[in-house]
């Protein structure tokens, strides 16, 4: 294993470019809820990112000492920190990605929808900033209901006349994240031996609550197959993954560490694609033609201005589309009632 000082090297040597390409990997980030579970491990692994040069920090409190802590790790990134509404639109000057896991989270025998009448309003003004200061940023939301957070940011946009489809995601990385790992460990458990991680990637489609959230198991890389009945419960732990979480925690709120693990992974990719990299794919729940729900997750190729193509869902098993019946009548109200809530109060 490397040691941190080895990595930091390995850091470095990536920046001993030319001045031209290093100019081209000059992204400038900012995260708006910063001090919050999420957002300190995400903005730390952030700080580690050789792609970011300025990485700025917003949160209503405790921002100065996130800030200031981050500031001394020996890496690229300059670290600023902004503190309270009046140093929002600072904070947002010449952001180009906006990462926001602003708002409160669940706890146990809560719903996602619980979060909206106190996240909603947060989102709304948070990307209402963001019309104003730095209108081409993508935005990549975080915050819960995400079926609901990302309607009312689209929404906000299209008032403020910068809305672009391919620029605004709810980051669902996470069910990505957690069905690569759920599927690896099952064939470890079957045959002594997991699935090699860093090649295990299973499409997860949807929406980001409960029986919204639709993996692809079909479809995974490597391909695995499983017995009917082991193949429900698989995908049942996958959707209720979050609630595993909340209720582990009992009380001190929802998933962050790996959350911020995916938000990171994400922010990387989209940066990575910002930067003309090609072939580079991440399923997010996005604005969407696919299927009768305006806003649903699918695997998205990722470019210099946002997304670049939507993949799609591909072929699925007559299992997955029971999945995806049974997906719509709650998506689609958790969608309109996002779009309502900018309606009556925007
Ligand atoms: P947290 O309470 O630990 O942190 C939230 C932070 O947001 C706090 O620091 C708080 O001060 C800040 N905040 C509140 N109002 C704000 C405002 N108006 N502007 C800026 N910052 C503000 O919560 P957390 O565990 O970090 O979770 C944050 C959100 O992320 C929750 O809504 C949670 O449900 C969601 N979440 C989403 C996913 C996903 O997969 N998309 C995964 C985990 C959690
Ligand atoms: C998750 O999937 O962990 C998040 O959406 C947080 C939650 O409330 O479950």
């Amino acid at each position: 294993l490397a040691r941190p000082t080895q990595l930091v090297c390995v850091i470095r040597h990536q920046f001993s470019t030319s001045s031209k390409s290093r100019s081209q990997k000059d992204a400038k980030v900012a995260v708006l809820g910063a001090a919050g579970g999420i957002g300190q491990p995400l903005s730390l692994l952030l700080k580690c990112q050789p792609l970011i040069s300025h990485l700025n920090l917003y949160d209503i409190a405790h921002t100065p000492g996130v800030a200031a802590d981050l500031s001394h790790i020996e890496t690229r990134a300059k670290v600023k920190g902004f503190l309270g509404e009046e140093q929002l639109r600072q904070c947002l000057e010449g952001a180009q990605v906006v990462v926001i896991p602003a708002g409160v989270p669940r706890k146990p025998g809560m719903t996602r929808d619980d979060l909206f009448n106190t996240n909603a309003g947060i989102v709304r003004d948070l990307t209402d900033a963001i019309a104003d200061v730095c209108p081409k940023a993508m935005v990549c939301i975080i915050t819960n209901p995400v079926n609901s957070t990302v309607p009312i940011a689209s929404e906000v946009l299209k008032r403020r006349g910068v809305y672009d489809p391919k620029r605004v995601f709810g980051v669902t990385t996470l069910d990505v994240v957690r069905s690569n790992t759920f599927i690896s460990q099952i064939k470890e458990i079957e045959s002594g031996q997991g699935l090699d991680l860093t090649k295990t990637n299973c499409p997860v489609i949807g929406g980001h609550s409960g029986i919204t959230i639709i993996p692809l198991i079909s479809q995974c890389t490597p391909p695995v197959s499983f017995p009917t009945e082991e193949r429900a419960k698989l995908t049942e732990r996958i959707q209720n993954a979050g609630t595993e979480v909340v209720e582990a925690k009992a009380g001190a709120g929802s998933a962050t560490l790996s959350m911020a693990f995916a938000a990171a992974e994400f922010t990387k990719t989209l940066i990575e694609a910002l930067n003309g990299m090609e072939g580079k794919v991440q399923c997010a729940y996005v604005r969407s033609d696919e299927t009768e729900a305006k806003y649903f997750a699918t695997p998205v190729l990722l470019g210099k201005e946002g997304i670049e193509k939507n993949l799609g869902m591909g072929k699925l098993l007559d299992f997955e589309v029971s999945l995806l019946k049974a997906a719509m009548p709650e998506l689609i109200k958790n969608i309109e009632k996002g779009e309502e809530f900018v309606a009556k109060t925007y």
